[in-house]
């Protein structure tokens, strides 16, 4: 017996039309950071899962899908055949090597390039209108390889960027001036790693420069210490990895973040990879991170925000630092 009867009149079995799928390929460490936490925020009503390790999938697959009980409602599939992925809203790519301990995000290239010709056709082909997210590193070169790869206009493939180097500087201030994160704005922008470039002067607590607070409170920011808090930044990463192997909590919120804005149309500011030709005196196909506006389409447009002469300088710098590495590329 039927534990449930339909009404009668009814116009049923009826077609749901799911509102959105994600796809994450990859599903190490970051993969199932990113996954999880798109989960548990209930941004996602489909998710597909690939990886080429078909017995890892299968196990990450059912450990997610044994929280149902806990999570909100979401079909989890995984598959090694992309056919899973078919019609995504967002393919989020984490595929490949990642740095061993004191290795740089750009001496991955040679080993994740090949992984992202083979990657990129594929989701391309099962889901046409989607949103490429490439977390993969070294990110802004890969994001560019995935924009030239897929063919697809620039707002629909972007890197996860600096989202995340700047979520690091915000949460050293925060921790300086004991205030909560989210009432600390401020960017970084440029290559994520390395050459990264902190906008000093967009640092913000609740609307306040935080430069001049200083100033105030006589703790006068010398240069020293502002460029020891972008080591600490930059380092921050390289700590976290020789500690614990990888990085992966806070890029998987940093990546769910992102998808927030995408998905739910948000229209907020995010320091993400964009391809940058054309803004900040930025003459070369280059993706690296500027503060954009994020929406259902990709990026909206990306922000004017003032810079000093020595903070384009250096975004020019990272330019550079990306563009003589992508240059070298056999695509
Ligand atoms: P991991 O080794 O834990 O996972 C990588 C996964 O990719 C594995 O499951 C592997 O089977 C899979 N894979 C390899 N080749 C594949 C292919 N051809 N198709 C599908 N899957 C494939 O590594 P991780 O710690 O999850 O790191 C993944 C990547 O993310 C690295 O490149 C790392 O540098 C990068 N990362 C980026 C950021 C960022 O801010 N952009 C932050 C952290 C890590
Ligand atoms: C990060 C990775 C390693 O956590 O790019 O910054």
């Amino acid at each position: 017996k039927p534990m449930f009867t339909t009404i009668p009149g009814s116009d049923l079995p009826y077609h749901v039309k799911t509102s959105s799928k994600i796809t994450v390929v990859g599903v190490g460490n970051v993969g199932m950071a990113c996954a999880q936490t798109c989960v548990t925020e209930g941004l996602v009503d489909e998710l597909a899962l690939v990886d080429i390790q078909a017995d890892k999938l299968r196990g990450e697959m059912l450990d997610l899908q044994h929280a149902a009980a806990f999570l909100p409602r979401v079909n989890i599939m995984a598959d090694s055949d992309y056919a899973v992925s078919e019609g995504s809203d967002i393919c989020i790519v984490t595929a490949g090597a990642r740095q061993r301990e004191g290795e740089s995000r750009l001496s991955l290239l040679g080993r994740n390039l090949s992984l992202f010709k083979s990657i990129i056709p594929q989701l391309v082909r099962y889901s046409p209108d989607t949103i490429l997210l490439i977390v993969s590193n070294p990110v802004d070169i890969l994001t560019y390889l995935s924009w030239k790869i897929s063919g697809f206009p620039p707002n629909r493939v972007i890197g996860t960027g600096t989202n995340l180097d700047s979520s690091r500087l915000r949460f050293l201030i925060a921790d300086k001036f004991d205030v909560n994160a989210h009432n600390v704005h401020g960017y970084m922008v440029g290559e994520h790693g390395d050459s990264s470039v902190p906008l000093w002067s967009t640092l913000t607590i609740a609307n306040m420069p935080v430069l001049s607070i200083c100033d105030k409170d006589g703790v006068k920011y010398s240069r020293e210490s502002l460029q020891e808090l972008h080591k600490m930044v930059v380092g921050g990463a390289y700590e976290v990895i020789k500690l614990k192997g990888y990085t992966s909590w806070a890029i998987g919120y940093s990546t769910a973040s992102l998808v927030k804005s995408l998905l739910r149309d948000q229209r907020r500011i995010h320091p993400v990879s964009v391809l940058a030709k054309g803004f900040y005196g930025i003459d070369k196909d280059v993706y690296l991170s500027l503060p954009s506006q994020l929406g259902r389409a990709g990026v909206l447009g990306v922000a004017s925000v003032q810079m000093i002469e020595e903070e384009r300088r250096k975004l020019h710098e990272s330019s550079e630092t990306i563009w003589d590495i992508q240059n070298q590329l056999q695509i």
